[in-house]
C-alpha cells in the first residue's frame, strides 16, 4: 500500500515522478503529492483523491524546473484521506521533505517529543515526525558527503514498524535518501540517473537495471556518487543487481477500457509461461527451484498453505490436489490468523505461502513465524525479489507479468497452477504417483491455457448477463468440491469490484441455515462439477440448484459442455470445456471474473482502482 518514487538524474523530475505516479497507482489512491528540489528549496503539491486530482492542479499552478524529485500515492493509515495528510510531508523549518509507506508504531512518544520542542503538526499522519526527527538530526550531524544518509539511519533506528521513508533535503540538491524495514522499495539505475519506486513499475519506462534491497537498509541516491547502500549502523552493503525481465509495454492498458481486462485476457498466457521449463519431455516435472533437497521433501508430513484474499482460495484449491496426489495432510490459513493461534509447526511441515505481490505484511509475518518454529517455507509469488521469495527457503515464480488492477485475475489462476505444480512435484519425488501417473496430470496441465481461451471467446453472454445483474443487491455463489472455493473467488470478486453483498457457500452447507437468505429472484451462480467427478458431487450440485431454485432463485449455472442435467433447473447456463476435476478451476472462474469486471463496468465504478482498497496490503 502507498507507492512511492524517487528520482535524481538530467530529466525534469516532475514529469519522471508523475510517470512512475502512474504505473503506481493501483498501490494505493486516497491522495496523491510531490516534492522537487531546484535552486535549494522544496516545493511540494498534494491533493486528496485520486492521482488525476493532483495533476490538475500542477497542470494550473506548475512547479519550478528541477532534476530532483519524490512523490507519493497514499492508502490512509493515519488519519483521514485530505490534502494535509497527503505526502509529501515538510519539516516545519521547510528542509525536509518525506514521504512513506507503512505504519511507524512508535509515532505518538515521537511526536509528543517534537512538540516539546515547539514543533507545531500539521497533519494526523504518523509520517510527519519523521520530518521533525530528520530536520533536527540533519542539523546536528557533521557536515560532508553522505550527511543526510547519516540522519537518515541515525533517526530510522529510532523508528519501530514497518517503513519505507524517502527524504530530500534543501541544502542537498544532488541527493535522495531512502529507508526501508518490511516494506517494499527497488532502486534502478539508468544512465546517469538512479530511481526509486515500491515496484520496478515506477521507473520501467527509464531502465530494467534494479537493485535489490534488505531489510533495515538506507540506500543514498547521488548525482555524481550514484548509489550507496548501508545497513542502519552504517555498514557498507553490496546490494543484488537483476535485470527486470518485462517492459514498459508490458505495464501499459494495451487498448483494453481497463487494466483487469487485460489481465483477465493475458491468462492463457500467464498460465502458459507459469508452466514453461518446469514439464519435462519425459512427462515429468522439472522444479529446479525449489531449493529443497528430495530428502527434505521426503521427510515433509505436514503441509500447510497460507495465503490472503484471493490467493487464500488458491490455497483452499490446492489442499484438494496436494492431498488427492500425495496423501499428506493440508491444512489452509488465512495468514492474518496463523500466527496468532500458535500452530503446530516443525522441521517436517512444509508451509507454502502465496502471494502475488509477495509484500502482503500478514503473509510475511506468517513466513516469519513459520521460519521461527523451523518450518520449511516455500514462496509462490508472482513479483521478482520482493520480500516473501527473497525471506523463503524456497520459491516457485509465477511469470504471470505485472498485473496492475486491484482484483487478482491471472495472479489467481497461475497461483493455483503453481500450486499444483509443487503437489504434483511431492508426489514424483515421494513416488506416490507412478511416472504414467505424472505424466498423463501434466498433459492435463498442458491443455489448459487452450482451455482458458476456449472460455474466454465465449464470453458475450456472460457480459450480457452481467448488465441484467447491475442493479441487483445481492448475490450468491455455491460450489464443492473445488468448486466452493471457486465460488468464494466469485463472491470476493463481486464485492470488491462492484461494492455488491455478495457470499460463497460449500453448496451442501446452505440448507444449514443460509438458505433463509434465498427469495424470489435472488440471483444464485452455482459452480457445477464435471458429471465424471468421483463420488457422485455432480448429481448433490444438481440437487442444490433444485433446492434454491424451488424457494425462488434464480439460477446462474457455470457448467461443462455436454452437461445436460444442469438444462431443467438453470435461467442462465455458462459452459466451459471439459476438463479434470481438480484443475476445474482454473476455467470455471474465468467466466466470474468476467461477471464482476461487467457488473461493475455496468455500474459506472473503477474497475481497476475499487475504493477503500489497494494492490499491495503492506499493513497488518
Ligand atoms: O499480493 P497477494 O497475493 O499477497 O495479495 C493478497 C490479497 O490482498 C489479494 O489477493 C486481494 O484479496 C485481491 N484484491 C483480490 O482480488
Amino acid at each position: 500500500m502507498c507507492g512511492i518514487v524517487g528520482y535524481v538524474g538530467s530529466k525534469d523530475s516532475l514529469d519522471v515522478v508523475l510517470e512512475g505516479l502512474r504505473r503506481l497507482e493501483y498501490r494505493g489512491y486516497d491522495s496523491a503529492g510531490v516534492a522537487v528540489l531546484a535552486d535549494g528549496r522544496l516545493s511540494t503539491a498534494k491533493k486528496a483523491g485520486k492521482l488525476a486530482n493532483l495533476e490538475k492542479e500542477l497542470a494550473e499552478a506548475g512547479l519550478p524546473a528541477s532534476t530532483i524529485g519524490i512523490g507519493h500515492t497514499r492508502w490512509a493509515t493515519h488519519g483521514g484521506p485530505t490534502d494535509r495528510n497527503a505526502h509529501p510531508h515538510v519539516s516545519a523549518d521547510g528542509s525536509v521533505a518525506v514521504i512513506h509507506n507503512g505504519i511507524i508504531e512508535n509515532f505518538a512518544p515521537l511526536r509528543a517529543e517534537c512538540e516539546a520542542t515547539g514543533v507545531e503538526f500539521s497533519s494526523e499522519t504518523d509520517t510527519e515526525v519523521v520530518a521533525h526527527l530528520l530536520a533536527a538530526v540533519y542539523a546536528e550531524t557533521p557536515e560532508g558527503s553522505g550527511r543526510l544518509a547519516e540522519a537518515m539511519r541515525t533517526v530510522s533506528r529510532r523508528l519501530e514498524g514497518a517503513f519505507t521513508l524517502v527524504a530530500t533535503h534543501a541544502a542537498e540538491p544532488d541527493t535522495v535518501v531512502a529507508s526501508r524495514r518490511n516494506s517494499p522499495l527497488v532502486v534502478g539505475v539508468g544512465e546517469g540517473e538512479y530511481f526509486l519506486g515500491s515496484d520496478v513499475a515506477a521507473f520501467i519506462a527509464h531502465t530494467r537495471n534494479a537493485l535489490e534491497l534488505g531489510q533495515d537498509q538506507v540506500v543514498e541516491l547521488h548525482r555524481t556518487r550514484g548509489v550507496t547502500v548501508t545497513d542502519f549502523d552504517g555498514a557498507s552493503v553490496e546490494p543484488t543487481a537483476y535485470t527486470v525481465d518485462w517492459d514498459a509495454a508490458a505495464a501499459e492498458k494495451g487498448g483494453y477500457d481497463w487494466f483487469m481486462l487485460k489481465e483477465i485476457a493475458e491468462q492463457p498466457q500467464a498460465v502458459a509461461d507459469t508452466l514453461l521449463g518446469r514439464l519435462g519431455e519425459q512427462g515429468e516435472l522439472v522444479l529446479d527451484e525449489v531449493r529443497l533437497s528430495d530428502q527434505d521433501l521426503r521427510d515433509i508430513d505436514k503441509v500447510f498453505v497460507v495465503a490472503c484474499g484471493t490467493a487464500y482460495h488458491a490455497g483452499l484449491i490446492a489442499k484438494y490436489a496436494i492431498e488427492h496426489w500425495t496423501r499428506i495432510p493440508v491444512e489452509v490459513e488465512l495468514a492474518s490468523e496463523f500466527r496468532y493461534r500458535d500452530p503446530v509447526l516443525d522441521r517436517s511441515t512444509l508451509v507454502v505461502v502465496v502471494s502475488q505481490s509477495g509484500e502482503t505484511m500478514d503473509t510475511l509475518m506468517a513466513l516469519r513465524h513459520a521460519k521461527d518454529q523451523k518450518a520449511r517455507v516455500l514462496a509462490i509469488c508472482n513479483a521478482n525479489g520482493s520480500t516473501i521469495p527473497r525471506e523463503s527457503d524456497a520459491v516457485l515464480y509465477t511469470h504471470a507479468g505485472p498485473e496492475v488492477a486491484v482484483a487478482s485475475t491471472k495472479g489467481f489462476l497461475t497461483q493455483v497452477v503453481a500450486c499444483y505444480l509443487v503437489g504434483l512435484f511431492l508426489a514424483q519425488v515421494r513416488g506416490v504417483k507412478y511416472a504414467d501417473e505424472v505424466a498423463a496430470i501434466v498433459e492435463d496441465l498442458r491443455a489448459l491455457p487452450d482451455q482458458i481461451r476456449a472460455v474466454l471467446s465465449s464470453m458475450d453472454p456472460v457480459r450480457e448477463l452481467a448488465r441484467s445483474l447491475a442493479t441487483e443487491d445481492t448475490l450468491l455463489f455455491l460450489g464443492r468440491h473445488v468448486g466452493y472455493p471457486v465460488a468464494l473467488e466469485g463472491a470476493l470478486k463481486l464485492k470488491e469490484l462492484a461494492y455488491i453483498h455478495a457470499e460463497g457457500f460449500a453448496a451442501g452447507e446452505l440448507k444449514h441455515g443460509s438458505i433463509a437468505l434465498i427469495d424470489q429472484g435472488t440471483p444464485v451462480v452455482v459452480v457445477v462439477p464435471s458429471p465424471r467427478s468421483r463420488e457422485s458431487v455432480h448429481g448433490k450440485v444438481v440437487s442444490n440448484i433444485q433446492e434454491v431454485r424451488a424457494r425462488g432463485a434464480r439460477t446462474i449455472v457455470i457448467a461443462e459442455d455436454g452437461d445436460d442435467d444442469v438444462l431443467p433447473y438453470a435461467d442462465h447456463v455458462i459452459r466451459v470445456p471439459r476438463t479434470p476435476t481438480l484443475l476445474a478451476p482454473v476455467v470455471t472462474t474465468v467466466p466470474l471474473q468476467v461477471l464482476a469486471c461487467e457488473i461493475a463496468s455496468t455500474r459506472g465504478l473503477d474497475v481497476d482502482q475499487p475504493r477503500n482498497l489497494a494492490k499491495s496490503v503492506t499493513v497488518e
